[in-house]
């Protein structure tokens, strides 16, 4: 049987099927060196030579996320580097053109290289397609970022649609997947020319390690630059934390799909509560982006989702406190629930309502999630 004509999920669940060379244990070794010995003739054993530009166990678990994406990866010690590293080798001066509600740190780092004259910056409403259209400068844009599903109200961006745009006036697509891993959507096959992941959530779904990953269609110009970039500024990541990005990997389908029901689920119930002006879900009809979410989320609508709530001033933040099965704090995709009142974590003057809750729903019993919700709006009534 063709190894590569298997199931993106049977890859995944096998790791590739790496058998470790030595000992044949069904789990890939852990390598932690820091360097590789050359060998009798002095040529290097595999390609390695110094881990700052790649090991064997971060190049493995690349090799299963370039097969679940449909490209080549690169693995990085965190997702800002990775993104840090694509806007590093643009050239400089190039103009860049991102969401004005995306991963606001992502927006930070966009503002500040701006403010430096390092990159020209202009912003489009999430998810419209016509206002990104306008924000492009033909010949001078160089790279589209979007973020789909976008954090904060989770708008959905029409990839196929975006990288049309984007290759029309030369520039090239970068998608923010975090919400989205492979399992459901994969940005390359849409047309996109680099899929980015906070590898930190969905794709390990353990909140037990930062990283984050870009997977590139072939024959991208800039990305022998980027992989430069990470080797300069050693931002690759490490080989215990890519092992268990492995481990991760291998369940990410069924946590996916667990995720993905339960917030279903959950965004039912709370659409018709009295205390929840609007859920705002991307597997919800009323959501504006459910048509296409449909289309290009096809193995789930994920577990991120967040909900605008009635009620005084000061009552998202109390019902964020008053949860005793959602955890208060930051991050989602991993297996246990979140809870953030996200204004409080990202800062005012992001334009995110006070009365936004940003959940991530994650592989619990739906029921103990919906209960604790529940309790936590009555407690805050
Ligand atoms: C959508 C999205 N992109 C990028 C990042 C940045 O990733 P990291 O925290 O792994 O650096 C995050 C982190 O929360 C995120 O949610």
């Amino acid at each position: 049987m063709k190894r590569n004509t298997l199931s993106p999920q049977t890859k995944a669940a096998q790791a590739l099927h790496m058998l470790d060379r030595e000992s044949g244990a069904v789990v890939p070794a852990m390598h932690s060196a820091s360097t590789f010995a050359r060998d009798e003739s002095y040529e290097k054993r595999d390609g390695f030579v110094y881990s700052r530009y790649g090991s064997p166990t971060t190049t493995q678990c690349e090799q299963i996320i370039g097969a679940l994406e449909g490209g080549e990866s690169l693995l990085f010690n965190s997702g800002m580097s990775a993104t840090v590293a694509v806007v590093e080798a643009l050239p400089m001066g190039a103009h860049v053109v991102a969401q004005s509600m995306m991963y606001h740190v992502g927006l930070d780092w966009l503002n500040r290289q701006a403010a430096r004259g390092v990159i020209g910056f202009s912003s489009f409403e999430e998810g419209d397609l016509a206002a990104l259209e306008a924000a492009i400068q033909p010949g001078k844009t160089k790279l589209v970022w979007i973020e789909t599903p976008a954090n904060g109200n989770w708008a959905i961006t029409d990839i196929a649609a975006a990288a049309k745009i984007a290759h029309a006036a030369g520039a090239i697509l970068m998608c923010d997947s975090t919400a989205a891993p492979p399992c459901t959507t994969q940005p390359l096959a849409l047309g996109a020319d680099i899929s980015f992941h906070s590898a930190t959530k969905y794709l390990n779904g353990h909140s037990d390690l930062t990283a984050g990953v870009l997977t590139a269609r072939q024959g991208l110009d800039i990305w022998d630059e980027i992989r430069s970039v990470r080797s300069f500024q050693g931002t690759v990541l490490p080989g215990f934390e890519a092992w268990l990005l492995i481990r991760g990997l291998r369940t990410l389908f069924v946590r996916y799909k667990q995720a993905s029901e339960n917030a279903l689920t959950f965004a039912r119930h709370f659409e018709s509560h009295p205390a929840v002006a609007q859920v705002m879900y991307p597997g919800l009809p009323s959501h504006a982006g459910f048509e296409v979410a449909k289309q290009q989320m096809q193995g789930g609508f994920g577990g991120m989702m967040s909900l605008l709530l009635n009620g005084a001033e000061g009552r998202a933040l109390n019902v964020a406190k008053a949860c005793q099965v959602f955890i208060p704090a930051t991050s989602l995709g991993g297996v246990e629930s979140l809870i953030e009142h996200r204004r409080t974590v990202a800062g005012a003057g992001r334009g995110i309502p006070e009365n936004l809750l940003r959940l991530s729903i994650g592989i619990e019993a739906v029921d103990d999630l919906i209960a604790d919700l529940a309790q936590a709006l009555e407690r805050t009534a």
